[in-house]
Parts: C-alpha cells; structure tokens; sequence
C-alpha cells in the first residue's frame, strides 16, 4: 500500500515541490537506518551522524553506518554487506551521498557502480555549497531518487551540523540544573547537587553528544568541575568509552588556576580570554591547554574587559565544531541568551524551592514590557527521576 504523507515532500530538480508517496516499507527501512545513524551520536563529529540501509522490496540486504570521520561512510559500509545483491536493491540513506571527494571517494558513485535501483534520502547535505550534487549524480545515472522521507528526524539527528553548515557556527545547548523556583546556586555559590543522579546521568548523555563543553570562570572557581564525560557509552559496534569533548573555559582575565580538576585527565583544552597576556596564560599552556585572546570590542583602555562570545562561536565553527554543550552559571548563560546565540536551553527541574536569595537562572536585562521576554518553544519533556527535563529551543 502507498500513501501520502504531508510531511514528506520532495523538491523536484526544478525546485518545484512535489509530493511524495512512501510505503509503509519505506518508512520502516528508513526509520531503520536513522536507527543505525543515532549508534554514530557520540562518534562521528565533526562529521554528521548517517545511516543505510539496502532492501530488496521490504527484505533488507545490507546495512551500515557512519562511525568516524576519515572512516567508511555508511553507504560503503552497508553496499559491503550486501555484496552483488545490491544490484536493483533500494538505498535508504538518512543524509544525501556526497558527491565529493573528501577523506573517502563519493558514495553516490559507489552507489552507482554497485548498481541500485532507487534512492531514497531523508533529508539533503545541508552544505549549501554540495546541496543536491548527490541527488543530481545519481539522476544523471538514471537513477530514480526521493528525498524527504522522515526529514524531520533526520535533522534532530544532526542539529548541529546543519548549524554549522548553513550558519557557520555550531548549535549551542545550555545545560541548567534548577530548582522550582528557577534558581541554580545559592547566594554562596553552592549548586552540587540540586537535581538527583538520574538527571545528572542524564546530563551526562546530552554532554557526550557534544563537540566541546563550555564553563565560565566563576564555575570553575565555585565548582571546580572535571568537564568531562563519565558513565556515557559508545553504542558503536566497538561499544568502546565516549570520547571527551574539548573542554572551553571563559576566563576574561586568565585566572584559571592550572591546578584547576579540569586539567586532571589530561583531555584538550581551550582557554579563551579577553586579556592579552602571555606570560599569565603560560602555566595554562604548560598545562597543554591552548589560548585563544578574544576580546569584545575595545573601551577606552584600548581593550575588550569580556570575551566576544559571537567571534568565539564563528571561530569554533570554524574548527569544525558542531555541537557545543555549556555548563555555566547565570552569568555566562545570560550573556549568551541576551547575544541571541544560544539555540537550546536543556533544563533539570527540580522539585525544590532555593529562594529568592539564590542566584537564578540566567542574569538578564531588566525588562519593561513582557512583549521582550525572551520566548522558546517546548521541544520535549521528561521525567528523569524525580526531576522534570524541559529542551527549549529558541524561537527565531
Ligand atoms: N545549576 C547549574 O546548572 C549550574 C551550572 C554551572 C554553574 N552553576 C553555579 O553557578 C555559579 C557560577 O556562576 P557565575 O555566573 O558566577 O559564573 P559563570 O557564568 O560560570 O562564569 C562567568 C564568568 O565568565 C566570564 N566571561 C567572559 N566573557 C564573558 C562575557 N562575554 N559575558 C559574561 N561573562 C563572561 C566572566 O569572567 P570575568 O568576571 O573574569 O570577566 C564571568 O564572571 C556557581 O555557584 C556554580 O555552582 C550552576
Ligand atoms: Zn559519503
């Protein structure tokens, strides 16, 4: 049986949109390979999580996904499975093929040599420079293609890398642990723990998604956290421990102390500043961190006092980082709500009141009208243990 779907459309080459029909078997090899694309959640960046599979009707013949940048991607890996019966077989392919190539030759050609009958991708290659080359590539060789089919979750799956692609910055989450009352510290700094171990567990999943953890100073002084992800899994067929995200502090005056825990399992580190001095960030690079000075634009002294947090976000897309995942204090979260630069808010409530003497949730601007406030869209909800979990994302 065949029928329309309303989310799933497909652009014709002639940029006209058109509907698409999917059958139930495609929905369900697709939902199968976006299966497979989540298993690259913790592994893949700064390349996206994807996913195929090949099927003889609703028979599935080969199958494989993205694990590692420089790795086989997962077209390669699920036409190696299948052998000689991927000849006429249906690909399912959660991102477009590249056309390009890269560290490995382009799967549209590899899917062309092997000789399969159809084509059907989740969404396009975001990169609007490469964006449809794929789909045109496999056209050319007469190739019946579709695009479309459960887009939406093909996109979740790659939030970030569809940030950095098409914005050139990554996708920023702030993680927030709060108490009923909004609160996330008390007035003496005290914030470990508001919420229990099962949101903290949580927590830690959402940060080994992520390319980089970011803190701001006044945490690091107050908390003096490791940064790092503990108790998190690859699921990749290795089931090895997740890599380390690189860990990014804000330190406007470099005070960072290189005794600092974060330094203690030796993962990378960036230490940004605003001050320009080398000889006070030299025990943090005989720590193996690295510097980067970015002030805001200057005062009157002829510096910047704080870090420019939009620069800071343009130049960690330009090292290729797609998810950045912030573990900071009221200070840091406000300054980057208020720069507009902060796409998701992933709050732990608690079921506890801290009161009015405790800090809150993000240092914001006074407002005078509520027409200003800043507003996000509900994403998810969730009950993790006794805490609630709400991702908010902003509302362009
Ligand atoms: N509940 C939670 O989820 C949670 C999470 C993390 C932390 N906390 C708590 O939050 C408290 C620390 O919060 P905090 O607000 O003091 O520290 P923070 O937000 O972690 O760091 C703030 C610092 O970042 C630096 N910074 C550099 N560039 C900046 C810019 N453009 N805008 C704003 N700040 C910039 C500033 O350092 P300079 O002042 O040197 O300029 C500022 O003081 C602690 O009590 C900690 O326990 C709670
Ligand atoms: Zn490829």
């Amino acid at each position: 049986m065949r029928f329309p779907v309303s989310s799933a459309k497909c652009r014709h080459p002639a940029n006209r949109e058109i509907v698409t029909f999917f059958s139930a078997t495609d929905f369900c090899l697709m939902q199968r390979a976006l299966t497979l694309a989540a298993r690259g959640l913790f592994s893949t960046s700064p390349n996206p999580r994807v996913g195929c599979v090949l099927a003889q009707g609703d028979e599935m013949v080969g199958e494989g996904w993205h694990i590692r940048a420089g790795e086989a991607h997962a077209e390669v890996h699920a036409l190696a499975a299948a052998g000689a019966r991927a000849r006429g077989a249906t690909a399912y392919v959660t991102l477009e093929p590249c056309s390009h190539h890269g560290r490995t030759p382009p799967c549209a050609e590899a899917l062309i040599a092997a000789g399969v009958g159809r084509v059907v991708v989740a969404m396009r290659d975001p990169n609007p420079l490469v964006a449809g080359r794929g789909m045109a590539m496999l056209r050319a060789a007469g190739i019946p293609t579709e695009e479309g089919l459960l887009a939406e979750e093909a996109r979740e799956l790659n939030i970030g890398f569809i940030a950095r692609m098409t914005r050139g910055i990554p996708w920023l989450r702030l993680k927030i642990a709060a108490s009923l009352d909004g609160r996330t510290a008390l007035k003496n700094g005290q914030s470990q723990w508001i919420t229990g171990a099962a949101a903290r567990q949580d927590g830690h999943r959402f940060r080994a998604r992520a390319c980089a953890l970011l803190t701001g100073i006044g945490t690091v002084r107050a908390d003096n956290p490791q940064l790092n992800v503990r108790g998190v899994y690859a699921e990749s067929a290795e089931s090895e421990t997740a890599r380390q995200p690189l860990k990014i502090i804000l330190d406007s005056r470099l005070e960072l102390s290189p005794e600092a825990r974060l330094f203690a399992d030796g993962a990378s580190a960036l230490v940004v500043s605003a001050l320009d001095d080398k000889t006070r960030a030299q025990p943090l690079l005989d720590k193996g961190a690295e510097w980067l000075c970015l002030p805001e634009a200057s005062n009157a002294a002829g510096q910047g006092e704080r870090i420019d947090l939009k620069r800071l976000m343009q130049e960690l897309g330009r090292r290729g980082l797609n998810e950045v995942h912030g573990e900071a204090g009221a200070t840091l979260n406000g300054a980057f709500i208020a720069a507009g630069l902060a796409d998701e808010l992933l709050v732990y409530l608690a079921p506890c009141l801290l009161g009015a003497s405790a800090r809150p949730l993000a240092a914001l601007p006074e407002l005078e009208n509520l027409t200003e406030r800043w507003s996000f869209g509900l994403q998810s909800c969730a009950c993790i243990g006794q805490d609630v979990r709400m991702l908010c994302r902003r509302l362009d």
